[in-house]
């Protein structure tokens, strides 16, 4: 079965890519490297260089004739979308628009999306379920959130399955640890680094979703071929502060870090229930958290702690 994945040369997109070809699937690649990589292709994909938004995307649907969509590229950044609506804009909701208009012109069967948690906005109860009410806070929130809609109509239209999967906090090997995201990538290269770490309060929950678990959450999507909108989480309600003690206690130093006032604007508790995707996708996370966080660490110490100067 032929699938046309957008952002499969990023972090989440790269573990769908090796999910895909482990299980057997033609696995076709856009994605223009904004913020993704070569390197991290898997063997055996076919990849297109190009933005989502470049005219000859179409070229691509007329000659692979892909039969499912998984569109994972985004820009990604909440702070990026508030300095830069309309590029934000572009990428999330019009670059969308336009690979829904080549799904319906070349009959793809069933267009999946990666949608957030950031779609909820401050949550009115816990844990986070899909009859949530929407309040985007950000224009990344929005832009995605006005993809799904999109999604939506045009597959009432045009008679594909929409699937939507709004994926938590991912974490994992390959994550950047530059930006705002990546908490976890971040602690643990602190500690590498021998520099503290750096908490807003310490309190707040988020809840984490190992990238491998939402690689085969992408591939039960297919495999289910259903409609209807997903929570793609772990379900465990964790405290960042707790999350720095469990990754100092896996790198077997004692746990530090510089405690700063919380951030107002930041949400305090999130946890999603993944119910929905257990159910009607048949999935569970597979991995615990520290099996997760163990696999992480090995990662950044082979790949992304080299080169980084130790400080004394
Ligand atoms: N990482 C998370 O915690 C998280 C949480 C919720 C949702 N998501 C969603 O999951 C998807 C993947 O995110 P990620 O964390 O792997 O980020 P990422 O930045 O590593 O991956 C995005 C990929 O898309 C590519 N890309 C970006 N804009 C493009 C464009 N206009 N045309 C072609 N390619 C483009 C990038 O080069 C990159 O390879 C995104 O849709 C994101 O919104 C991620």
């Amino acid at each position: 079965m032929k699938i046309l994945l957008t952002g499969g040369a990023g972090f989440i997109g790269s573990h769908v890519a090796e999910q895909l070809i482990s299980h057997g699937y033609e696995v076709i690649i856009i994605d223009n490297l904004i913020s993704g990589s070569t390197t991290y292709l898997p063997q055996g994909v076919e990849f297109f260089q190009m933005d989502i938004n470049d005219p000859s995307v179409e070229d691509v649907f007329k000659t692979v004739k892909p039969e499912i969509v998984l569109h994972l590229a985004a820009q990604t950044s909440v702070v990026h979308s508030m300095r830069e609506p309309y590029f934000d804009f572009q990428s999330n909701t019009d670059g969308t628009v336009k690979l829904l208009q080549y799904a319906a012109r070349y009959h793809v069967r069933q267009f999946i999306f990666s949608s957030t948690s950031a779609v909820y906005g401050e949550p009115t109860y816990l844990p986070i379920d899909e009859m949530h009410p929407i309040d985007p806070h950000s224009f990344y929130a929005v832009s995605k959130y006005a993809a799904e809609r999109y999604i939506r109509i045009f597959a009432a239209q045009y008679g594909f399955t929409p699937t939507i999967l709004r994926f938590s906090n991912v974490y994992g090997p390959r994550q950047n640890t530059a930006g705002e995201a990546g908490v976890v990538g971040i602690f643990i290269l602190n500690y590498l680094k021998k520099e503290q770490c750096l908490i807003y309060g310490g309190n707040q929950t988020r809840d984490f979703i190992y990238v491998k678990d939402v690689a085969i959450a992408c591939r039960k999507a297919i495999e289910s071929d259903l409609s209807g909108i997903y929570n793609v989480s772990s379900s465990v309600e964790l405290s960042i502060g707790v999350l720095n003690e469990l990754i100092s206690q896996q790198l077997e130093v004692n746990a530090s870090a510089n405690y700063m006032p919380f951030r107002e604007g930041e949400l305090i508790r999130s946890v999603l229930s993944n119910e929905n995707a257990k159910k009607g996708l048949e999935w569970v996370p597979t991995f615990s958290l520290l099996e997760g966080l163990y696999e992480t660490i090995q990662y950044i110490k082979e790949f992304q702690w080299k080169g980084v100067k130790v400080k004394n």
